[in-house]
């Protein structure tokens, strides 16, 4: 298999260095700005001269973002050639459009690496759907925020000091929102459910919350009541068809999450058969997350292509009813959903699911976070 690499930065570099010594698999080419010297290796900026190479059968994309790393692997499968990418934002925001394209042209698509990093979440999910129904997915998908409310919950840091720490330690993605705003985790649920479930949800109809507004009183508070708050995704079937959002959530101390250290991922189904499993381990970083790309390439090397069958575009319907706490704004709708108050901020008699997001929206200070 001769693969061109398109993008040169963490992963890039770390599933160049997997694969030097197979023989199964050779780097021909490296997309990238940077001037990088590589033996036996043509660096280019001239993506068209890959395209035209017919020894090139398949594109790894870990460039991120949505262009031009889409426009490159658009263009590798309309050329012919297989793709294996580690991009969530990209593999989610083009769904609709990718998968079809994949089929028209034949090729294979991999894109485990896009959630959960080193852990083998999205390939697992696909053979969880060859002989069983998934009830839900979700749990702890983003490192960043796992390492921040971890810290703080720990040692008592304040939010920008955790942050920091995340940033320097290299967890972070380059514009930190992505992460704390629950952006990034967005991405992975709504790619995950979108496997496990068959469909193609309504990004719009899948509400996320983040952590950015989170202080180290509400912490304190949590601690007070023995919850311990983790970012947690939730996709799921319902009665009436789909439920997926993304919110801070206070665990109990006996739930696997409230457990989960530093920059760890921990993602669980639920199968009407299997009955609940979880994946723990590495969410980021260079070498895990390559890991999975080489293992990627190696089902395609056996022909095994992305397993998702689609059947449509669904919107998420959040009516669940949870309790919330909510700190750093208020109105007369909060007021009359008050049941308690904790320190500076109050928790909610069950509330929707969508109703709280929609007042969130318009309170953009307040933080808020479902109670299990
Ligand atoms: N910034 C992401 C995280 C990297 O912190 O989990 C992996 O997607």
């Amino acid at each position: 298999m001769n693969i061109a690499l398109l993008g040169f930065g963490v992963v890039g570099r770390g599933v160049y260095d997997l694969t030097l010594d197979r023989s199964d698999i050779n780097v021909k080419y490296v997309v990238c700005l940077e001037d990088v010297q590589l033996p036996g290796v043509t660096v280019t900026r001239n993506y068209n001269e890959i395209l035209a190479d017919e020894s090139v059968d398949t594109v790894v994309e870990a460039m991120g973002g949505l262009h031009p790393a889409w426009d490159f692997v658009k263009a590798a499968i309309e050329a012919g050639k297989n793709v294996v990418t580690s991009n969530k934002a990209m593999a989610c925001t083009f769904y609709d459009e990718l998968l079809p394209l994949v089929q028209e042209k034949n090729v294979l698509f991999r894109c485990t690496a896009a959630v959960g990093g080193g852990i083998g979440w999205l390939s697992e999910l696909g053979r969880v759907r060859r002989c069983e129904t998934v009830l839900s997915v979700g749990g702890i998908m983003n490192g960043t925020c796992n390492y921040i409310l971890d810290n703080m919950t720990r040692l008592g840091l304040d939010y920008d000091v955790a942050l920091k720490q995340a940033q320097n330690l290299g967890y972070a993605e380059a514009n930190p929102s992505t992460d704390v705003d629950g952006i990034d985790t967005w991405h992975k649920v709504i790619l995950s459910s979108n496997v496990a479930f068959g469909v193609s949800l309504d990004k719009q109809s899948v509400p996320v919350s983040g952590i950015s507004k989170i202080k180290a009183c509400d912490v304190a508070a949590f601690k007070a009541h023995g919850y311990t708050c983790k970012l947690i995704s939730t996709g799921k079937r319902t009665d009436s068809g789909f439920s997926a959002y993304v919110q801070p959530t206070l665990c109990p101390a006996d739930a696997l999450e409230a457990h989960i250290p530093m920059n760890f991922n921990l993602i669980t189904f639920e199968g009407a058969a299997a009955g609940r499993q979880s994946l723990y381990g590495q969410g980021a970083g260079r070498y895990p997350t390559a890991y999975n790309v080489v293992q990627d390439l190696c089902d395609l090397l056996l022909g095994n292509g992305f397993y998702a069958p689609c059947e449509g575009s669904v919107a998420a319907r959040n009516n669940e009813q949870l309790r919330f706490y909510v700190r750093g704004a208020s109105d007369a709708w909060l007021e009359s959903v008050t049941a308690e108050i904790w320190d500076e901020g109050i928790v909610t008699a069950p509330v929707a699911v969508d109703e709280m997001h929609a007042w969130l929206k318009n309170h953009p200070d307040a933080f808020m976070a479902a109670i299990r």
